[in-house]
């Protein structure tokens, strides 16, 4: 077995750069994948576009791919060799973070943050979740952040509703379906063309965010509903809406946000509107991973309760393709996940 990878050599360079990397090293608790699927999110764009995070040059990013695992860790002992899996990985930017990082052909994963999928699943369809999933989970399910209860099969109503506001982006198509699966109502905002498929993941409202409309239109709805508060999975004015929705419809004033953990809160909320940032990987330090990933993921697709959303938009096959597909994710997606295959 020989590896090999898409590096990033210095800031801002490009293309990628595709050649030889090593076997990654895997720890007692951690897996290696051979690699069949990865896809893109915004933070892969901005490290090569925009340098946003200090990593070491050279850099292997990359955060959501899907595979079969080739070798489990000593301490390993709910998956074998031959698993098809979905795997978050870290990408941190530093040398020892390489092997956990998702633009090659062999990766390492910790075993906590990786998920069994079923076989009517593919792997590009698997491949769009990790990071997004587990960013949505962070957001909404830890006592420092959101605070809402954990998803679980069969679940109870939780006779509230929640507002995800950006339904049709990755974060957001997770956060609602973990929301139905928690027994939350879900109100979603997503472009009109877009609704329908908001329907398709559980949500019971929805409306068009690009209505002027829109911030009227889903307080005079909710109005009267048990309001469990607002997911913005969208960074911008949004939030801000989000807080005048929460102010006027009352019960559990709150805006969970997706602003990493390392930029300030959003400013201008209405007194009494509290706020949260988030960091992707904290649900995996926290008791609702498991929750989440051990329990509820792997049943919720096995079922079908929790569909590949968006879904893939498959851009090519091969190491070579990533760079196209960071550029094609920068031209713009409406509901869709820009992934490449690893065959
Ligand atoms: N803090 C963290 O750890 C963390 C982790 C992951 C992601 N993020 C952040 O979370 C955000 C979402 O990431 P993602 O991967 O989910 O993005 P994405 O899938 O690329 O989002 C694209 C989608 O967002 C929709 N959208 C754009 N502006 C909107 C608006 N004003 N209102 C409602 N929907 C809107 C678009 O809708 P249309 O169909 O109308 O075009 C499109 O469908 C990004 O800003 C990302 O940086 C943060």
């Amino acid at each position: 077995m020989s590896n090999k990878a898409a590096w990033l050599k210095a800031a801002n360079e490009r293309p990628l750069v595709i050649e030889d990397a090593p076997m990654p090293n895997i720890g007692p608790r951690e897996v290696m994948i051979r690699n069949r699927a990865v896809a893109i999110n915004p933070v892969n764009w901005a490290i090569q576009a925009k340098a946003i995070f200090p990593v070491t040059y050279p850099f292997i990013g990359g955060n959501d791919a899907a595979g079969e695992i080739v070798q489990v860790g000593s301490e390993v002992n709910n998956f074998k060799v031959g698993d098809r899996v979905i795997a978050a990985c870290w990408a941190d930017g530093t040398t020892e973070g390489r092997s956990n990082s998702a633009f090659q052909l062999f990766f390492s994963a910790d075993a906590k943050a990786i998920v069994k999928l079923p076989n009517h699943i593919s792997y590009a369809e698997g491949s769009v979740f990790p990071l997004a999933m587990a960013t949505a989970a962070s957001a909404l399910f830890q006592p420092d952040t959101h605070g809402l209860s954990i998803p679980q099969v069969n679940a109870k109503s939780q006779g509230k509703v929640v507002l995800v506001w950006g339904g049709g982006s990755s974060v957001g198509a997770c956060a609602i379906q973990l929301l139905v699966g928690a027994g939350y109502d879900v109100a979603a905002t997503a472009n009109g063309r877009n609704l329908s498929a908001m329907k398709d993941l559980g949500a019971k409202y929805v409306f068009d965010y690009t209505k002027e409309t829109v911030v009227e239109d889903i307080v005079s709805t909710l109005k009267g509903l048990d309001f469990g508060g607002a997911f913005c999975a969208i960074i911008g004015p949004d939030i801000l809406r989000c807080g005048q929705i929460a102010d006027q419809l009352g019960g559990y004033k709150f805006v969970s946000t997706v602003l990493p953990t390392n930029m300030p809160t959003q400013a201008g909320l209405p007194d009494g509107v509290g706020t949260c940032n988030v960091w992707g990987d904290t649900i995996f330090k926290h008791e609702a991973g498991p929750a989440v990933w051990e329990k509820w993921m792997p049943a919720a697709l096995e079922t079908g309760a929790l569909k590949p959303a968006p879904p893939p938009l498959i851009f090519g096959n091969g190491l070579e393709a990533i760079q196209g597909s960071l550029d094609r994710w920068s031209e713009g997606v409406s509901y869709q996940k820009v992934v490449v295959t690893l065959d």
